[in-house]
């Protein structure tokens, strides 16, 4: 049901995101419905916003949509319309084909077009005049990721009177690579409209403070930056993201879910050792990486197709972006060749899904897997790791790249460098042959460490730190 957005109408608490959580889908009858959308930020600021009175600015998916803002329960939901040329300049331009691979080490060259970088301030503006409209007095406004690096200056000059946080999801690249982008300057100078910057890893807020001197000449004091030509003193710090761990573990533990993870290695044959991917379908995953180790232990003969399976699960992620479609074509082709060279009649060494599931499948299938393989090569978290450990409460193995944010907390996983095929063929077995009580310990540390630091644990800590910054929190 739509209501008015009137002055009637503000939020103490205003958080902006790209995308909305949900996503407007038109059905092939015509009907509209409305769908979680994809990703890790939904996944946790979705758990963060249930039932707060609040309001979220963010797209809806769709092109040259934007329908009235919408309560779902206590939140509003605030549209920002795009139209179809602002998907391509300032969503699957800017954002995913320039600043997406400078900021995960340029994994694929990245593109720079002058007209995306417009269509990019353009939408930010936009971004920033609804929050502006949405805000109450005083209010406290926290936004999200790459997308919208430019919002917090401008809601300043807007709304001098609201606290302004911004979260970055992605690493924060080295200013060797930040140098690179034409919009540097603007990027910088629109971070430093906020008050306090929160970043995956220590090391992300570094780069970003090195960028500031570097590029700005501006002066840090510790994890505080002087802005240049004013008097204000900007924050920035790490605060790793999380998930909803408790009601992650009580989905996983219920009883329909147990049943279908038993039901899950049932259809796959009872193997003796499954093996999970789960990632959207991005060249930063390390999925060819991942198949190329499973091929060559196939291929070599220490992994027995009869035996062992994988199963990778990737949901579709920008498809009308070159690198994104050229990736799904040799995802998909080296599947086909795995499968043509080694799946024994009646069973596939690798099951392969691009579409998303519902939860409860999703916790079923991290249940049911042996051993998941996470082989990023830059991530700036990877939730998918920490659901894992979740829901998985027996002899599990996380393999875990070392170019993950999560590798940071995550210290009882075994840990692998993608790129070094060798060792990565090595770590899946290790993991495979350590013995289950050495897998159960480790699991359950693992399980008691993100249980411990969840995604309320990190709202808390992030408001926290955007109330008193610059001052540090003293916890
Ligand atoms: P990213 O934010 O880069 O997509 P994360 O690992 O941090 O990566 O988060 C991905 C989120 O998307 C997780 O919550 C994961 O469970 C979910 N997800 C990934 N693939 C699927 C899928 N095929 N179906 C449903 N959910 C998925
Ligand atoms: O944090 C990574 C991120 O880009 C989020 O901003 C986004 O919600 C998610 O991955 C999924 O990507 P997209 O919104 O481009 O489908």
């Amino acid at each position: 049901e739509g209501v008015e957005v009137s002055s009637a109408h503000t939020y103490d608490f205003v958080i902006a995101a790209n995308r909305l959580p949900v996503d407007r889908v038109v059905t092939t009858d015509g009907s509209v419905e409305w769908q979680r959308s994809p990703g890790g930020l939904v996944t946790a600021m979705e758990s963060v916003m249930r039932g707060r009175d609040a309001a979220w600015v963010g797209w809806s998916g769709q092109a040259d949509e934007a329908p009235e803002p919408f309560k779902d329960d206590n939140l509003l939901l605030v549209p920002v319309e795009l139209s179809a040329d602002e998907v391509t300049s300032y969503y699957e331009g800017q954002s995913n084909d320039s600043l997406w691979p400078i900021y995960h080490d340029v994994i694929v060259p990245a593109t720079f077009r002058r007209s995306w970088a417009a269509a990019y301030e353009k939408v930010n503006r936009r971004f920033a005049q609804r929050v502006a409209d949405v805000a109450a007095e005083g209010a406290t406004v926290w936004i999200h990721d790459y997308q919208l690096q430019l919002v917090p200056r401008m809601l300043r000059v807007l709304r001098p009177d609201v606290r302004i946080g911004w979260f970055n999801h992605i690493p924060f690249p080295p200013v060797e690579l930040f140098a690179q982008l034409p919009v540097r300057h603007s990027l910088l100078m629109g971070l430093l409209g906020a008050d306090f910057l929160g970043f995956q890893r220590p090391a992300d807020a570094e780069n970003f403070l090195r960028a500031c001197r570097r590029l700005l000449m501006a002066k840090t004091k510790g994890d505080v930056v002087e802005v240049p030509d004013s008097d204000r003193r900007v924050r920035a710090a790490a605060v790793p993201i999380s998930i909803d761990a408790a009601d992650l573990a009580a989905l996983a533990e219920s009883e329909p879910v147990k049943a279908r993870a038993a039901e899950i290695r049932e259809q796959l044959g009872n193997p003796r050792t499954i093996l999970l991917g789960v990632d959207r379908l991005d060249y930063t995953k390390g999925i060819r990486h991942r198949l190329k180790a499973f091929d060559e232990l196939l291929r070599d003969g220490r992994l027995d197709p009869t035996d062992t399976m994988l199963v990778q699960v990737a949901s579709p992620s920008r498809e009308r972006v070159d690198a994104y479609r050229e990736l799904r074509h040799q995802v998909e082709r080296t599947v086909g060749n795995i499968n043509g060279a080694y799946s024994p009649i009646g069973s596939t060494a690798v099951t392969y899904m691009h579409r998303s599931f519902p939860r409860e499948e999703m916790a079923a299938l991290y249940r049911a897997a042996d051993v998941m393989l996470v082989t990023p090569l830059r991530d700036g978290m990877n939730l998918v790791a920490k659901e894992y450990v979740t829901c998985h409460d027996g002899p599990g193995a996380l393999v875990l790249s070392e170019f993950t944010g999560a590798a940071g907390e995550l210290k009882q996983a075994f840990r692998c460098n993608p790129h070094d095929i060798e060792a990565l063929k090595n770590t899946i077995l290790t993991a495979i042959d350590t013995p289950a009580d050495e897998r159960s310990r480790r699991m359950r540390a693992l399980r008691k460490q993100v249980a411990k630091n969840d995604v309320q644990a990190w709202a808390t800590k992030y408001l926290d730190a955007l109330r008193l910054a610059p001052e540090k929190p003293t916890a």
